[in-house]
């Protein structure tokens, strides 16, 4: 319907005349004004605050947030938890959940399992769902993700990494912080560093050598930084070299902020702070949690007394520390408030969305590692077996609760009874718990209530009436059992699993296992089992996920993602005796140096009961002769290595290939073979594929100490074309012509 004109023109009369009588707007100022550079905006902002608000931006209001500036309209920073999802509330000044009703998540699997898929897509998947739940919970930074390397199976906190190599925990975290960022929400990569053990975690000194600095420890944080270009960096609670992490100059001003350019914030963990002079001057930029141990103890609203607090506002008014530093801080804080809160552009977020819940259970059926099956336990197709005993309390627990600050409150968890339930009907599945823990406590293991005897005789029962066992047993995020804040005492499954596993195969030996854990667990009935599944943590969709791998429906694709050891001893960090693990009088000397994981066991020729990057499918796959673009390389050039990769079962399944590189005569100890590459590859049936891998020739070199920069020699170098770290299908020599040394930060 045409409007009438004279309509119009009461509408252009009615603008002018509120036109007319509003108040001119006043200027924006270049702070707020999203049209004028990041830096002008900081400076201006920065000349504003008064010396006091300047202190309140770079420390903790409450448990989890910072208060921004009210008078200036820089809003307050929501952090939370954690690398697995949005963890719930809590109250405003202790460790108690807030009890609100509107804050539960969609939970991931644990990084041990991303990192067991191998897929860098998946990834960035991983982090931009987590922080677009985030967004949606109106959370800037997300406590996460952890990339510390996995040196000893007996570390509490291994479920929350990467694994053992730093190649793979390089491309897995760049994707992952690259997806989170994506939803202006600040990743913020932990715990800087050297944080490879809980035991006595607050305060224990690493000795490391710059060798297993710059080439175990370092690369994923700084692949993090330059390539993923994360926004926040938290430091950990140990020391390095006698000095607290959290405000280490070497770590922070030297390495983070001077080599790698970090233009960010570092941030303390929840009480890593120890010295206002440190603090102020080795680059630490917000802290949180202190005047406590962090975590469980000390004043209430003590956030004054934060050593960046009063006591940092004290000496600068003293003269004794120049108001410079405290500007450096709060510039990075306004920097990271234009990249979030303060960010007008950045969506708004989402959550518990279905594509949430199946990239939950993608990453989960990619990550489940099909270990051991011999005569063709696995799959059991559905209609195969008419009785099905699932036996282990790991079959029901809840595994999104426990294990420390990387709790979840999950919409849904799907545990793995009931996945095999909806499965193959529950008609067709017998239950028993056969073993039980207590609940979740992160200081010590509560006992379950439950008779122990009474649950294995019951569990002896149904094995025996069943067609066939499924075993669900592992760790369980209880009290040392994969938990933040102490560390396992030995690699055996803990509340009587192997005497209870023997008797179960006893009563009926076609019993398989499913081992859920973060961590190497010991397995002496490996022998009496032929089908062994490594699961995981895996969150929301864990028994959708794990009866799709035991069903057939999925064809299992992870690749372990650390060593299985035969036994403790074999493992790096155990060999050196207690200095090396977990420390003697305070420190611990890092020994094994360079030689962590299978790059100790190949080197030291240990076979592993299995190993880095093992895996296998319900289909099989054949590696081509492996074949490179040229014979010789110059330092710069890159590498292209081909062969062909053919799916010769009767099933589509995803291989994982990886490229491992070996020099032959190095000037140093060099590791048997590194990790340099890997690509996931989806096969149909019959199907070949080339696959074609680009290395960078300066990969090769190794972190030379004299010179201090990465040493590459002329030399001849093997690639390895494999399928595990011991399984290598095709080997191509090359030579590089040329010496060169480059010096680090270049
Ligand atoms: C914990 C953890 C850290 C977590 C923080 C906040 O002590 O070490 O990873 O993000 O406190 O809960």
């Amino acid at each position: 319907m045409k409007r009438p004109i004279r309509h119009l023109a009461a509408v252009a009369a009615l603008l002018l005349a509120s036109a007319s009588a509003a108040p001119a707007q006043k200027p924006v100022p270049p702070y707020l004004d999203d049209n004028q550079p990041e830096e002008v905006r900081i400076e201006d902002a920065l000349r504003r605050m008064t010396t006091e608000e300047k202190i309140a931006l770079i420390h903790a209001q409450s448990k989890f947030s910072t208060p921004g500036c009210p008078r200036l309209g820089i809003p307050e920073l929501w952090f939370s938890d954690g690398p697995h999802g949005v963890r719930m509330e809590f109250t405003w000044d202790d460790w108690q959940h807030a009890g609100w009703t509107n804050d539960s998540c969609t939970a991931y699997p644990a990084l041990t399992c991303l990192a067991a898929t191998f897929n860098p897509a998946l990834a960035f998947e991983y982090g931009n769902a987590v922080g677009e739940e985030a967004r949606f919970r109106r959370k800037d930074v997300m406590l996460g993700p952890g990339v510390n390397i996995y040196r000893t199976p007996l570390s509490g906190r291994n479920f929350e990494y990467m694994g053992e190599d730093p190649c793979l925990a390089s491309r897995m975290v760049v994707p992952y912080v690259r997806g989170m960022q994506q939803n202006g929400v600040a990743a913020c990569v932990k715990h800087f560093a050297l944080n490879n053990q809980e035991h006595n975690r607050d305060h224990v000194n690493v000795e490391v050598s710059d060798r297993a600095l710059r080439e175990i420890y370092f690369p994923a944080f700084q692949a993090a930084v330059q390539e993923g270009g994360v926004w926040a960096v938290m430091g950990s609670y140990n020391k390095f070299r006698g000095q607290y992490c959290t405000h280490n100059d070497y770590l922070v001003n030297r390495v983070l902020k001077g080599e790698w350019g970090f233009d960010g914030v570092m941030i303390t963990d929840w009480g890593s702070a120890h010295d206002t002079d440190e603090a102020a001057r080795n680059g630490l930029d917000i802290e949180m949690g202190s005047w406590t141990n962090g975590l469980t103890w000390g004043r209430s609203a003590a956030y004054d007394s934060y050593y960046l607090a009063q006591p940092f506002l004290e000496k600068i008014r003293s003269g004794e520390l120049p108001e410079s530093l405290l500007d450096e801080k709060v510039r990075r804080v306004l920097r990271l408030c234009l990249r979030t809160n303060m960010n007008r552009q950045r969506p708004f977020g989402r959550k518990l969305t279905p594509e949430h819940t199946a990239l939950a259970r993608q990453v989960a059926e990619e990550g489940i590692v099909l270990l051991k099956n011999e005569g063709g336990f696995f799959p059991i197709e559905p209609g195969r077996y008419a009785k099905i005993a699932v036996i282990g309390e790991n079959a029901v627990k809840r595994l999104t609760e426990g294990g420390g600050s990387s709790e979840l409150k999950p919409q849904e968890e799907v545990s793995p009874l009931r996945g095999l339930q909806e499965k193959y009907g529950k008609e067709h599945i017998l239950f028993t718990l056969g073993y039980a823990s207590g609940r979740p406590d992160y200081s010590r293991e509560l006992p379950s209530g439950l008779d122990a005897d009474s649950l294995v005789r019951e569990a002896v029962r149904v094995a025996a009436e069943a067609d066939v066992v499924l075993f669900f047993g592992g760790l369980n995020k209880n009290y040392r059992q994969d938990c933040e804040g102490e560390d396992r005492l030995s690699m055996a499954l803990p509340f009587g699993q192997d005497e209870l596993l023997d008797k179960i195969i006893d009563a009926n030996p076609r019993t398989g296992v499913v081992i859920i854990s973060g961590n190497a667990v010991d397995m002496p009935w490996i022998d009496r089992v032929d089908g062994l599944i490594q699961s995981w943590y895996l969150g929301s969709q864990a028994g959708t996920a794990t009866a799709a791998v035991i069903s057939g429906e999925a064809n299992p694709s992870g690749k372990m993602p650390f060593t299985i050891p035969m036994r403790l001893e074999d493992n790096s960090a155990h060999h050196f005796g207690p200095e090396s693990y977990p420390g003697v009088d305070g420190t611990q000397q890092y020994k094994d140096d360079i030689l962590v994981g299978y790059r100790w066991h190949d080197t030291q020729r240990i076979p592993p009961r299995f190993a880095f990057g093992h895996g296998l499918s319900y289909t099989t796959f054949k590696y081509g002769k492996a074949r490179t673009d040229r014979a010789d390389y110059l330092p710069g050039d890159t590498i292209t290595l081909a062969f062909t990769l053919r799916n010769t079962g009767s099933r589509p399944g995803k291989e994982t290939v990886q490229v491992y590189a070996s020099q032959q005569h190095p000037s140093v100890l060099r590791p048997a073979k590194e990790l340099k590459a890997f690509r996931k590859m989806n096969l149909q049936p019959g199907e070949e594929q080339m696959v074609e891998v680009q290395i960078p020739v300066n990969s090769l070199a190794f972190y030379d100490e004299a010179s201090g920069g990465w040493k590459l020699e002329a030399d001849t170098y093997r690639l390895h074309v494999a399928a595990s770290s011991a399984d290598v299908r095709s080997t191509v020599a090359i030579k590089v012509k040329q010496t060169q040394v480059t010096p680090v930060g270049k």
